[in-house]
């Protein structure tokens, strides 16, 4: 019997798409070759990495703010009970992934997939044993692995020269830690481990951090990780990393040339990005194009150029966001089935879930400016917002960006406390076209956080209130 879904790969993208197809009456089948469901995401990830930011801002929240609020304790860390919590948080999402595939009748097939000719998917198991499966329809999610430092060899031992894997699990905190990358893990990541104690160094080859996001976003972020006792070398090139009889040495140089510097490192964490994995799935021989970064090329309907082999997530161009990837899942499932399955990539939101947490949806200035669209731009700081105020939680603004004549939202920046949750009304009003005028006459709940949402909009089509 052939299968109308073959999914390889159970991470957000993979497992999405498997439970979609089969809640719209088609059969399907899932390959994983991890021992659990739920991909990078779900396993070392996204999942584990909240679990220990959340763990972590306690932490600290308890050691700085709590005395001011009149709640006087001494925290102690339990770093064993912290990586317990970690664990049972992934433990219990990827037991309900497989849930979730019982409940819709979804068949899992242990081991690795390959892709034998269109319609036909081989597993081999732990044993080397491999079976040949039947499906109308592959779809590749296989997700993305460590890119390493590019042009430079580094063994990475996950103790002390570390992915993001190995820096979820160190079983100390270290004295000092050196990133290299200052992008969303390092960051993520970074944070965790300073404030578990640890002394962190980001080494990084732009002039700026988070390269990609609003530039008045990431200046302001950055003061703010600062004050939490990271330190920048930027525009630097990390040019090599060595183990060292204790810890580990981190080498790097001017973009802009100069004098080479070395650091010693208790531990490194490589964060220099990810890159798509697709090696050993048998693309080339089922002649599936991939472009020259080994993502699977795709229409816009995500179909490869072999009819019936479709992709989606890391594996392909784009974002690598677990939740670009759930959007994509649905809208192949949905086309599978015969309906008009889509996703808007215009409206993708991203949270960096640091403390303050930054998250965008949209353009940024840079973007509209180098496209050469008219724009208008509004501002409010938490600094003038009550509950912020309450909680402590003053640091950040939101900035909303619309289009100087129409006010259609083009793009929303927030750096704040709970950003990573009030970016979706943004989200939402900007799949529906909405302007600033829109979010600025919906009543928001006083007192919120959100009300600054609605102040940035006031701000943008006429004047804040509050400020
Ligand atoms: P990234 O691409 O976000 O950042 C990597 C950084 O390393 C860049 O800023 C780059 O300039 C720098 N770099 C590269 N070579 C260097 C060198 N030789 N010396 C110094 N710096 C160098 O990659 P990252 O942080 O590893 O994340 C991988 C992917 O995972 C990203 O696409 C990210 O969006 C995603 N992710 C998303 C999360 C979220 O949405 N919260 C959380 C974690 C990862």
């Amino acid at each position: 019997m052939a299968y109308d879904v073959v999914v390889i790969g159970s991470g957000p993208g993979g497992y999405v798409c498997a439970i979609k197809a089969a809640q719209l009456g088609l059969k399907v089948a899932v390959v994983e070759k991890r021992e659990t469901f739920g991909g990078t995401c779900l396993n070392i990830g996204c999942i584990p990495s909240k679990a220990l930011l959340h763990a972590s801002e306690m932490f600290a929240e308890a050691g700085h703010s709590f005395d001011t609020l009149g709640v006087e304790v001494t925290p102690k860390l339990n770093l064993k009970k912290m990586m317990a919590h970690k664990d049972a948080t992934v433990a219990s999402n990827v037991g309900g992934v497989a849930f979730l595939f019982k409940k819709n009748k979804i068949d899992a097939f242990r081991g690795t997939g390959k892709v034998v000719s269109a319609g036909k998917v081989s597993v081999t198991g732990e044993d080397g044993k491999s079976q040949e499966i039947e499906a109308k329809n592959i779809v590749i999610a296989t997700g993305s692995d460590v890119a390493g430092i590019p042009g430079v060899k580094v063994d990475i031992d996950e103790k002390t020269i570390v992915s993001s894997t190995g820096a979820l699990s160190l079983d100390k905190v270290p004295g000092h830690l050196v990133v290299v990358g200052g992008g969303v893990i390092g960051l993520e990541l970074g944070s965790v481990w300073a404030r578990l104690g640890a002394k962190v160094t980001v080494v990084e080859f732009l002039d700026t951090i988070l390269g990609g996001m609003d530039g008045e976003v990431s200046k302001q972020f950055q003061r703010l990780l600062a004050k939490q006792d990271f330190d920048f070398k930027l525009g630097a090139k990390v040019t090599g990393v060595a183990k060292a009889k204790k810890g580990a040495s981190v080498t790097f140089e001017p973009v802009k040339g100069g004098e080479t510097e070395t650091i010693d490192a208790d531990v490194v964490l490589i964060a220099t990005g990810r890159r798509a994995y697709t090696d050993g799935l048998g693309l080339k021989e089922a002649g599936v194009e991939v472009d020259e970064r080994g993502r699977v090329k795709t229409d816009g309907h995500l179909k490869s150029n072999v009819p019936g082999i479709w992709a989606i997530g890391d594996a392909i161009a784009g974002p690598m966001l677990a939740h670009k990837a759930e959007d994509e899942g649905v809208a192949v499932a949905e086309t599978i089935a015969g309906q008009a399955g889509h996703v808007n990539y215009e409206v993708i939101p991203s949270v960096v879930y640091t403390s303050p947490e930054i998250a965008s949806v949209g353009k940024t200035e840079e973007e509209l400016k180098k496209a050469g669209i008219e724009y208008k731009a509004g501002k409010f700081p938490f600094t003038a917002n009550g509950r912020a105020r309450a909680m402590l939680h003053t640091d950040g603004f939101v900035k909303i960006l619309a289009d100087k004549t129409t006010d259609k939202v083009l793009g929303v920046h927030v750096v704040g406390f709970g950003a990573g949750e009030m970016i979706h009304e943004a989200a939402v009003l900007m799949e529906f076209g909405g302007s600033s005028e829109d979010l600025a006459r919906t009543c928001h709940a006083h007192p919120t956080m959100s009300e600054a949402v609605k102040e940035a909009a006031l701000a943008t089509f006429f004047k804040p209130i509050h400020i």
